[in-house]
Parts: C-alpha cells; sequence; structure tokens
C-alpha cells in the first residue's frame, strides 16, 4: 500500500534525481599541463567548460611527459575514486579500458560526426573494441630541433639537415663556448632525444621494426648501435647542469641564448609563444633529419564515474574537446596542430605549417610513426623498459654495443 511515509520517500527521491540531473556539468580533470605554454592553453578549455555552464575542478600533475600525472592516475583509480577525465593516450588508452574503468563516450562521438571529421590513424587510438573511448586535442610532433636565431647567424651555421651536419655546428659552437644543446636530463627527455635520432638513422620501416614491433634483430642492428653513438654525441653537447632539469627550462635556455638548440615537441613552441618569441626571428623550427614523422597525440579518456552532473560533465568536455573553436585556439597556444582537418590553419605559424605540410606528406609516404618516447606506440612496461636503457647509457660510460644488448634484454623481459 502506498502509505504518507513511503510517498513522502518517493517524493523526495524525486526531487533528488530531479536536482541532480539539474545540477550543472561537473568535470575533475587530471593533467600535466603546467608550464607557461600548456598552462595558457589548458584555460581555454577550462574557460570553454564554464562558459557551457560547466564547474571545472583542476588536478594539475606537474612533471612533463606524464610519468608523475600517471602515477598520480594510479593511485586515484585504485582507490576507487578516479577523476572524471584524464589526460591519456596512446595504448594506455587501451590498457585502462581492459582494465573496465573507462566510460563509453560514443554517443558523443556519434552525435558530433568524429568518424568524420577525424583522419582514421588518429581516431583509431580513441577506440576500445569499436567505442570511442577518448577525445583528441591535437597532433604534437616530436622531431623537432629548436634553435636560437641569433646564436645560428652569429655563427653562420644553418639548420642542420643531417646529423653529420648537426654534430659539425655543436662542435664548432662548443669551441665557441658556447652550449650546443639545451636538455634536460629526465628520462623522458633523453628518450625524446633518442627516437628523434632512431628516426633518423633507422628510417621509418626501421623505426616501426624497432619501437612498434620489438624486433630483436633491429634492437641489436648496426644502425641501433649507431644511433646509441650519436646518443653519445649529444651527451657532449649538453651543460654540466643538465641533469633533472625540466624541459621547459632547456627552452628557456634557447631562449635566453645561454644554448643554440633544444629537440623537443613542439610544446616548446608554446614555450616560445607565451615568452613573445616570433618564430622564423626569434627561433627557428626544423624537423630532425631523416625523413619521416613521429607524432604524439593529447587526448583525454573519461573515468567510470557514479553522478548525473559528473557524466554531464564528460559528455560536454568530450564535445568541446573536438569542437571546431577549442581545437583552433587551443593550439595556437600549445604549439601543436589541430587534429581536425577541417580547421583553418590561416592564424598558425610556420611551424605549424610546416608540421601539418610534413604530417600529410608522411601519411602519403608511409613515414607516420607513433612516438615511442611519448606512449603512442608500445605499452608503457615496454617503453619504459627502452627508456630506462636509453637512461643508463646517457648517464654512464655503457659502450653503444653494450647498450643494444641491454636494450634487447629488457624488452624481452618486459614482454
Ligand atoms: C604531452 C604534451 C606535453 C609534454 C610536456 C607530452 O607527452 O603530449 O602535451 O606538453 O608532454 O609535458
Amino acid at each position: 500500500m502506498f502509505t504518507r511515509t513511503t510517498f513522502a520517500a518517493a517524493t523526495a527521491a524525486l526531487l533528488m534525481t530531479g536536482s541532480a540531473a539539474m545540477a550543472g556539468p561537473k568535470a575533475e580533470v587530471l593533467h600535466w599541463w603546467t608550464s607557461g605554454g600548456e598552462a595558457k592553453a589548458v584555460a581555454v578549455l577550462q574557460k570553454e567548460f564554464a562558459d557551457n555552464g560547466g564547474e571545472w575542478t583542476d588536478m594539475p600533475v606537474a612533471g612533463g611527459g606524464g610519468d608523475a600525472a600517471m602515477t598520480a592516475l594510479r593511485a586515484r583509480v585504485l582507490s576507487g575514486n578516479p577523476p572524471t577525465a584524464v589526460q591519456l593516450k596512446g595504448p594506455a588508452i587501451q590498457e585502462w579500458y581492459a582494465e573496465g574503468v573507462l566510460a563509453d563516450i560514443s554517443d558523443v562521438a556519434k552525435a558530433e560526426g568524429w568518424d568524420k571529421i577525424l583522419p582514421p590513424a588518429i581516431a583509431k587510438h580513441m577506440k576500445c573494441d569499436g567505442k570511442w573511448c577518448a577525445a583528441p586535442v591535437n597532433v604534437h610532433r616530436v622531431d623537432w630541433i629548436w634553435a636560437n636565431a641569433d646564436i645560428l647567424k652569429k655563427y653562420n651555421i644553418k639548420m642542420p639537415t643531417t646529423w653529420a651536419e648537426f654534430n659539425a655546428a655543436a662542435d664548432k659552437l662548443k669551441a665557441a663556448g658556447v652550449t650546443p644543446l639545451a636538455h634536460g636530463g629526465q628520462a623522458w627527455q633523453d628518450a625524446t632525444v633518442f627516437e628523434a635520432i632512431a628516426k633518423g638513422i633507422l628510417g621509418a620501416d626501421g623505426f616501426r621494426k624497432a619501437f612498434v614491433e620489438l624486433d630483436t634483430a633491429t634492437l641489436t642492428s648496426d644502425k641501433m648501435i649507431a644511433v646509441f653513438d650519436q646518443m653519445r654525441k649529444m651527451r657532449g653537447y649538453v651543460d654540466d647542469n643538465f641533469s633533472g632539469r625540466d624541459w621547459n627550462l632547456a627552452t628557456a635556455m634557447v631562449m635566453n641564448g645561454e644554448a643554440a638548440f633544444q629537440i623537443m615537441g613542439d610544446w616548446a613552441k608554446g614555450e616560445f609563444m607565451a615568452a613573445g618569441k616570433v618564430p622564423g626571428k626569434d627561433f627557428l623550427c626544423g624537423a630532425t633529419p631523416g625523413g619521416g614523422f613521429l607524432y604524439n597525440v593529447d587526448s583525454f579518456a573519461m573515468f567510470k564515474v557514479a553522478g548525473a552532473d559528473r557524466q554531464a560533465g564528460q559528455k560536454l568536455l568530450a564535445k568541446l574537446i573536438v569542437g571546431k573553436n577549442f581545437q583552433k585556439v587551443f593550439n595556437l597556444y600549445k604549439g601543436s596542430i589541430p587534429v581536425r582537418t577541417d580547421v583553418s590553419l590561416d592564424d598558425f605559424d610556420v611551424c605549424a605549417h610546416k608540421s601539418a605540410a610534413d604530417m600529410a606528406a608522411a601519411s602519403a609516404d608511409g613515414s607516420l610513426l607513433p612516438s615511442y618516447a611519448h606512449g603512442m606506440a608500445l605499452r608503457s612496461a615496454q617503453s619504459g623498459a627502452i627508456t630506462d636503457v636509453v637512461t643508463a647509457f646517457f648517464n654512464s660510460d655503457m659502450s653503444s654495443a653494450d647498450a643494444v644488448k641491454a636494450l634487447a634484454k629488457a624488452v624481452k623481459n618486459s614482454l
């Protein structure tokens, strides 16, 4: 029978459901965008979210490359309290999906026509078992050399197009007392330089064999020995204080004329731009030698959470991230290019134009490569195993021949 008490309880429940459904979208967002350029970029998303009635709780975890952010994420998921939205990319998306903790955002993707506006090569990273499980933000290119324009001019150096040219320029600068390479000795930065060299020396097929297929013959080849030889040269081009330095401080060295070059993804351009520097005038960008294109796509995955307000927040966030306006404004700050091919690049700089043109060419000739150093190619256990060897090599006097042996062993143990 329907008593007065049950009626009251039912009304209260109805009211609660009503108010929960009416509460504005909410999102707690875990990301690692804390440098000057990165903070300007993520502020664009925060503003769009707020303009659309959303309530954003920021969870920034400092640390370039996102290693610290991923540790924080594991702790939150293990404690049964995942953040609403997480900066997550590459195979890590599918790894988390396999744990059963990711939300399905296919309804947003379908309503927004993502299949039509995203290149298939990028869309595939956002799908889990045929469902959409992440929203892509941008395309970062990893294999860039950034240079201080005045230093190159002063020493009559052209942007290097081969590793031999790079070494000749670096030797000349070093002899003149200028630090050739701004670098931060953190494992992920070592890996970033290493994979750019590997792309050039191994070529696209060799890179894929080594860092996608984990082919032992390629990992131990003479060419891989040559990759480590070039890494050893790089060690001679950094300053004495490189250990532990954050990547954006290395970028600042190039900006301030304390070093000539940095090898880093185009989030470095975000730093130059945030400091008001002009590409082509104050700083130069060039692809690292050897053709090809190493891509790194930032994306957000939504974790399974309770509450209509938080689920509404996830849908809103996913929709905004792939939205045309956001894709343009965010990427102007971030240094990357839009993931959507229908966003005009008119307002973008010369480096962004080069990125888009090189990416299209690489896609056409089969040299579009996923960055292993930025989590696009391998599961974290495997990329971590490779990076451990690279870092151990960079910080010791290990021979290149021993390094390739260690590489093959580490990869085998990680499988
Ligand atoms: C991310 C970028 C970020 C960079 C430095 C990369 O792995 O993809 O968005 O700016 O790390 O933190």
